[in-house]
């Protein structure tokens, strides 16, 4: 029952195609009931074919806000008025905020994804990477850790282009990045592993049971700092568990990208454990 729902409330969302599993609507309904803001947040399913109508659609309804998920990051970026730096690097948009109809588009899975890592690794810039793929996920979390002044990070990908493109793209946020990226075949992983802190997958690889193994995991160590950014406990974060490793899923991540996108449309400071507990009940 939401008996505050009245004329004068707001309406923000997430747009996606399908949207029916997006945990967003529980834990950013949770926000604005925690805070008292008069909103609603809801999903809406988009085709990718009516993305253009439906941000038109967007303006039309005053909607004030509104995330963005697969398949349309991308898509939304040439459709939006104005671009924070982030979606420049990462090419890649999940957050709207609709000012009269202007639209300015930011990526807080960045934000996200350094807020969620540092509450198991408070110090993060003096620490050596793996990052396991290059897609925007990966960009994301590169355009993180270099804007945290991180000094190494080891990228591996099945196919290289998409590496040098990563290189090539951030050279103007740091122009040392060709000092700092060093790229990786998938089969060179594990003879980096003695210099590595923190290993972070990227891929959607260990989404599915019948996923291969990106490399022998049994060569995890201890020392290792473990990150998956899929929502579940993956093979690879078993592995890590089972050698007493600091390890993480993707739910730091999605909380914390969830509440960046909050104090964007807000103004205030989200209120994280209400969200996490939104979040993670059943
Ligand atoms: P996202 O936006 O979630 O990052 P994406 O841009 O499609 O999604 O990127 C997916 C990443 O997972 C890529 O790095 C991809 O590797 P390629 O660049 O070689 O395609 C990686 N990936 C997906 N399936 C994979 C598999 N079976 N083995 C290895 N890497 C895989």
């Amino acid at each position: 029952m939401r008996p505050d729902i009245n004329g004068q409330t707001a309406v923000y969302g997430i747009i996606g195609y399908p949207v029916k599993h997006s945990k967003s609507p529980q834990f950013q309904t949770a926000a604005f009931v925690s805070l008292g803001i008069n909103a609603v947040y809801l999903p809406f399913q988009v085709r990718p074919e009516d993305l253009k109508k439906a941000v038109e659609g967007i303006k039309a309804l005053s909607i004030k806000g509104f995330n963005v998920t697969v398949p349309h990051k991308e898509e939304i970026i040439p459709l939006l008025d104005e671009l924070s730096e982030e979606v420049k690097y990462i090419g890649a948009c999940n957050t709207v905020i609709n000012l009269d109809g202007y639209l300015k588009g930011f990526n807080t899975d960045a934000d996200g994804f350094i807020q969620g890592l540092k509450e198991i690794l408070p110090e993060v810039h003096d620490k050596k990477f793996l990052i396991i793929g290059a897609g925007g996920a990966s960009r994301a979390v590169i355009y993180g850790l270099i804007k945290e002044g991180v000094q190494s990070i080891h990228l591996a990908n099945r196919t290289a282009g998409r590496i040098h493109r990563i290189i090539q793209d951030f050279s103007t946020l740091n122009r040392f990045v060709y000092r700092i990226i060093h790229p990786l075949g998938l089969d060179e992983i594990e003879s980096v592993l003695p210099e590595i802190d923190v290993i972070v997958n990227t891929t959607s690889v260990g989404l599915k049971d019948e996923d291969p193994h990106l490399f022998d995991y049994s060569k995890i160590e201890k020392r290792h700092t473990v990150v998956d950014i899929i929502y579940k406990k993956t093979p690879l974060l078993e592995a890590a568990e089972k050698k007493g490793c600091l390890w993480q899923d993707g739910l730091p991540m999605l909380l914390y990208q969830g509440a960046k996108a909050f104090e964007i449309w807000t103004g205030k400071e989200p209120p994280v454990e209400v969200m996490r507990r939104a979040l993670t009940e059943k």
